[in-house]
């Protein structure tokens, strides 16, 4: 715990920290006192490492969301509420299925100037819109954003804080791939790095392992799943396993780089399932995320019912 008090007073809060805590704050209030409904916190998205004060340039990740954004809109489908913890220009959930390039060749200009969805794309889009308008008229989406690492880790304390007295009504569903190294604020140079002055070599700091905190202190009763992602398949379950030991929380979900678009596991104290697309599945568009959420709603189920005996 000293470890990550230690990170936080290296790193500095998000530009905005305090308007987005408010308005996690209100959300969660609002469902505390109005609704009886689950809130999971989803996070999605690679973490930066910045190497300056003023950031020229950073170390960034692979993750561009995928996994988060889907699995946000399935959570929603279930009708729970969902604040995604995501970052900036990554992949958000509804706004995934418009074109990520090309965006102005869905649209045309009628003769009467009004702009106007190509009549092959419109029904898709006109389905995407009406389902983000409902659950944004029904307050059970939360949109915050986050670039750095250190912005990523100040708000996901401050919103596991938050959402701590709701007890066992908070789920957490830790998909962002986050950096394990980093440059403190006391040794990064504040201003662009000169290449006059030679090659670069850089020293990174381990980053703690915010899980720990986060079961123990952050948030108590919340059930919790958190991800392993490996590139060796000999290593997933072990440390998947390990992570479950370590930290008691509920659920690991392992999963490698190049299959993790069809194929995770699940890993609890009592054993593994793995979750699979076949050919058919995946021919039809069928995303893993569909049923790792319906798996996890089931687990979820019974471990409230569990829990209120
Ligand atoms: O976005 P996509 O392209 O769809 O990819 C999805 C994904 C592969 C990123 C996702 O499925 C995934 O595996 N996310 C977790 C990646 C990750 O950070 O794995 P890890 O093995 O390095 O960390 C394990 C867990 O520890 C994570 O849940 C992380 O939240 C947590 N962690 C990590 C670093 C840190 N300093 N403290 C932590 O608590």
């Amino acid at each position: 715990m000293a470890e990550a008090v230690d990170f936080f007073n290296k790193t500095s809060e998000p530009p905005g920290f305090q308007v987005k805590c408010d308005k996690i704050n209100e959300f969660c209030r609002d469902h505390r006192t109005c609704r009886d409904i689950p809130i999971v916190l989803v996070t999605s998205g690679g973490t930066t490492v910045p190497l300056e004060g003023n950031t020229v340039r950073f170390i960034d990740n692979f993750s561009i969301g995928t996994r988060g954004s889907a699995s946000a809109e399935y959570f929603l489908d279930q009708g729970y509420a969902v604040i995604f913890l995501h970052r900036a220009r990554s992949l958000q959930p509804f706004a995934r299925h418009l074109p990520q390039t090309h965006l102005l060749d869905i649209l045309q200009i009628q003769p009467d100037g009004c702009l106007q969805v190509r009549e092959e794309e419109s029904q898709k889009i006109a389905k995407v819109v009406e389902r983000y308008h409902s659950v944004m008229r029904e307050g059970r989406l939360l949109l915050v954003d986050f670039t750095s690492l250190g912005d990523y880790l100040h708000l996901l304390r401050a919103t596991s804080r938050i959402l701590n007295p709701l007890g066992k009504r908070a789920i957490l569903y830790l998909a962002a791939a986050v950096s394990d190294f980093y440059i403190p604020v006391d040794k990064m140079p504040e201003h662009k790095i000169q290449s006059s002055n030679g090659p670069l070599q850089l020293s990174l700091e381990l980053v703690p392992k915010m899980l720990e905190a986060l079961v123990k202190h952050w948030l108590q009763e919340a059930y919790i799943v958190s991800f392993k992602l490996e590139t060796n398949p000999d290593l997933l379950i072990g440390k998947a396993r390990q992570a479950l030991n370590k930290y008691g929380h509920q659920l690991v979900i392992g999963n490698i780089l190049t299959t993790r678009k069809h194929s995770v596991v699940m890993v609890t104290q009592n054993g593994e399932e793995s979750i699979q697309l076949n050919s058919g599945e995946i021919t039809a568009g069928v995303e893993i995320e569909t049923k790792i959420v319906e798996n996890i709603v089931t687990r979820y189920n019974k471990f409230c019912e569990e829990q209120s005996h």
